[in-house]
């Protein structure tokens, strides 16, 4: 039986919504009463933010974790805490959150755009070793989507020249490589707890290590450049107040504890709902490579052919919508071609290096067929759910497909 396209009129395969996000229950009440009851909200009075910097660390293979406000200041505090000064180049792929770039600005320093890999949406170490300059002094592989990057790679090419690796494990909450936990495999692994990530506060970071030294500097910026046991009005460094406080402490604790089977539940679902997409013409989820030992799906990715599906990325994004399956294109611009690098629009920072830039020239052709053509997300949300619900979203792939002519044949404000 024909089944016409939600899109012009027709049944949506799915009406039920996807499990909802953040998750939580009795237990965060719990805690957050106890700490407000407490009176103890500040990390400097209480003991939640402690303890969670404790058990996150430990989960994430590391000896050392330093909660902050969010994953823009982690990055930045690792990246200071790493000697990095004024004009250094510091490696980004471009196709990631604004800040793993940012941070590196707001450091004084220079972000010198690799490419990623087209399959598998990660830093290619080829591009990598490409931008290497006298001034490269580290690299920030983002573990995108939840996917850890080619850490093995990279940490050779880092070794070979010396460089300090931060790890952009926003997205990577339990996720590992080799076996080995993301944020605990460069010199610094950066996580975000933001609305939309697999563990929320609804803002926060953490910077995870297993150097103590790099531990104490990161804590000493996190608070005013204080030093452990120093007096209260004396400051060391140059940083400012990112400490975290203790309700999101709180909370945090109890995400944790969820973390590890919400995190095998997506990536159960999230590889059963690959092997089924990965049958349709012109549909290639990203390539997981065997390294990735488990990938957290914070998003589902994945490139479309228009040539061999028959229908545009932004129509398929459209038609999914109309269909029950929330997902988007993602990033509309790589980094490099967004107005603040086009632009250079660096306020203070980086004045000297300002005449040599020019990021309109980057060349990130993969990142860049990703944004404007080819890529498609689903959120994380939808991965905590059923088999069932991986069978729905294939379903609307499926039907989508077998009715690309009956979209392709009328005019779309989006195409
Ligand atoms: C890859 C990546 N890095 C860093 C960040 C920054 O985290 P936050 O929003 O907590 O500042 C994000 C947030 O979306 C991100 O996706």
């Amino acid at each position: 039986m024909i089944q016409k396209l939600a899109l012009i009129g027709g049944n949506p395969v799915r009406t039920k919504p996807f499990p909802s996000w953040p998750i939580h229950n009795k237990t965060e009440e719990k805690s957050l009463l106890r700490t407000l009851r407490s009176g103890d909200w500040g990390r400097l009075q209480g003991k939640e933010v402690s303890r969670f910097e404790n058990h996150f660390a430990t989960a994430h293979g590391c000896a050392h974790g330093v909660a902050v406000v969010n994953g823009t200041v982690s990055l930045r505090i690792g990246l200071l805490a790493a000697g990095i000064e004024a004009e250094d180049e510091v490696i980004v792929p471009p196709y990631t959150f604004l800040s793993t770039a940012t941070a590196v600005i707001e450091c004084n320093a220079v972000p010198v755009f690799a490419d990623i890999d087209l399959h598998t949406f990660n830093l290619d170490p080829t591009a990598v070793e490409a931008a290497i300059t006298p001034r490269t002094k580290a690299i920030i592989p983002v573990h995108f989507a939840g996917q850890p990057a080619d850490m093995r790679s990279i940490m050779a090419i880092a070794k070979k020249h010396n460089l300090f690796v931060v790890e952009d494990a926003a997205h990577a909450h339990g996720a590992s490589y080799e076996n080995r936990p993301a944020g605990s495999i460069g010199d610094i692994g950066s996580f975000s707890f933001q609305s939309s990530k697999n563990m929320t506060a609804g803002e926060g970071g953490i910077i995870t290590t297993n150097n103590e030294n790099l531990a104490e500097s990161c804590r000493s910026i996190q608070s005013c450049g204080r030093i452990p046991g120093g007096p209260w009005y004396e400051h060391h460094v140059i940083s400012g107040n990112y400490r975290l406080g203790e309700f999101q402490g709180a909370i945090l604790s109890c995400q944790l504890a969820r973390l590890e089977e919400q995190t095998s539940r997506r990536d159960r679902n999230g590889q059963y709902l690959a092997a089924k997409l990965s049958q349709l013409p012109g549909i290639y989820p990203q390539k997981r490579p065997s390294d990735c030992t488990r990938h957290s799906y914070h998003l589902f990715m994945l490139r479309i052919e228009a040539a061999t599906f028959g229908i545009s990325r932004n129509r398929v994004v459209e038609a999914l919508c109309a269909e029950g399956i929330p997902c988007s294109a993602g990033y509309a611009y790589s980094l490099p071609q967004q107005p603040l690098f086009k632009n250079k629009a660096f306020g203070p920072y980086v004045p000297r290096a300002r005449s040599r830039l020019n990021f309109a020239k980057a060349h990130c052709p993969n990142s860049d067929l990703l944004c404007q053509e080819q890529c498609l997300w689903l959120g994380q949300n939808l991965f905590l759910g059923s088999r069932k619900d991986m069978d729905d979203i294939a379903r609307a792939f499926e039907k989508i497909y077998n009715q690309r002519n009956s979209l392709n044949s009328r005019t779309s404000a989006n195409p």
